[in-house]
């Protein structure tokens, strides 16, 4: 399977600044054999769709989160269908800034998931337990829980990625160890195994860099990564990407 390398921007970079990216980016990631998506900020994703279709690199782009319906009176969400018309073929889904800022539900997520697997867009959805679950030993529940809220609409014929972000890791610099993960990531594959989904790729996320990028990658089940701030510079997430 092919690894997937995901930057997820965050409210960062405005059009300009999304397109300087890409083009210094492109040229650094012209022989990577692995599938690339870049998760701008939806003021971003024209400049970014537009961008990346003249660059010579294949490189997809995601919208950082959709509601669950095409069109109508929904005031600030964004429309997968419409990020779909203009080039995208992701949706980030459940991040856990999303969770814990925007109060997201696993079953809001659910029919978040629904609805974009039946655009034929690929969700990636997050997973991960704070620090107290982790602590009292709740993470493989947590992780379930998760899974089992957030895919209970999902639709097996069509194509899912997990993000594994223990929420502890994410933006603080304190990376899970190698044991964590391929543990973490065994639980993740056993949990899916059990809901027939056993051919969906899992990524880890939570302060990947390029140092710690390469011991990551090698752990068991981790498909890939998903990236915040190490992605933001051009040179940095190319080096994850070549990983
Ligand atoms: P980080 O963010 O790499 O900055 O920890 C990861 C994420 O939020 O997806």
């Amino acid at each position: 399977m092919r690894k997937i390398f995901a930057a997820n921007w965050k409210m960062y970079k405005n059009p300009e600044n999304a397109r300087a990216f890409i083009k210094d980016f492109s040229s650094l990631v012209l022989d990577v054999n692995s599938e690339i998506v870049i998760f701008p900020s939806a003021i971003s994703l024209e400049a970014v769709c537009s961008a990346v279709r003249g660059s010579g690199a294949d490189i997809k782009v995601g919208v950082q989160n959709a509601y669950f319906k095409n069109e109508g009176a929904f005031t600030g969400e964004n429309s997968a269908e419409v990020a779909k018309q203009i080039g995208c073929h992701y949706v980030l889904i459940g991040h856990s800034e999303r969770r814990s800022l925007f109060s997201e539900s696993d079953s809001l997520l659910a029919q978040k998931v629904e609805y974009v697997q039946s655009l034929g867009l690929i969700p990636m959805l997050c997973i991960g337990e704070t620090l107290t679950e982790r602590e009292s030993q709740k993470t493989k529940a947590v992780l379930e829980a998760q899974l089992h809220g957030a895919l209970s609409k999902v639709d097996r014929s069509k194509a899912l990625v997990i993000a594994y972000e223990p929420v502890w890791a994410i933006g603080t610099g304190k990376v899970a160890t190698s044991e964590q993960v391929a543990e973490t990531h065994t639980w993740v594959r056993e949990i899916l195994n059990s809901m027939d989904l056993p051919e969906t790729a899992i990524l880890y996320g939570g302060s990947v860099k390029p140092d710690n990028a390469a011991d990551l990658i090698k752990q068991k089940h981790v498909s890939g990564f998903l990236v915040g701030g190490a992605s933001l510079e051009p040179a940095s997430f190319a080096k994850i990407c070549h990983s």
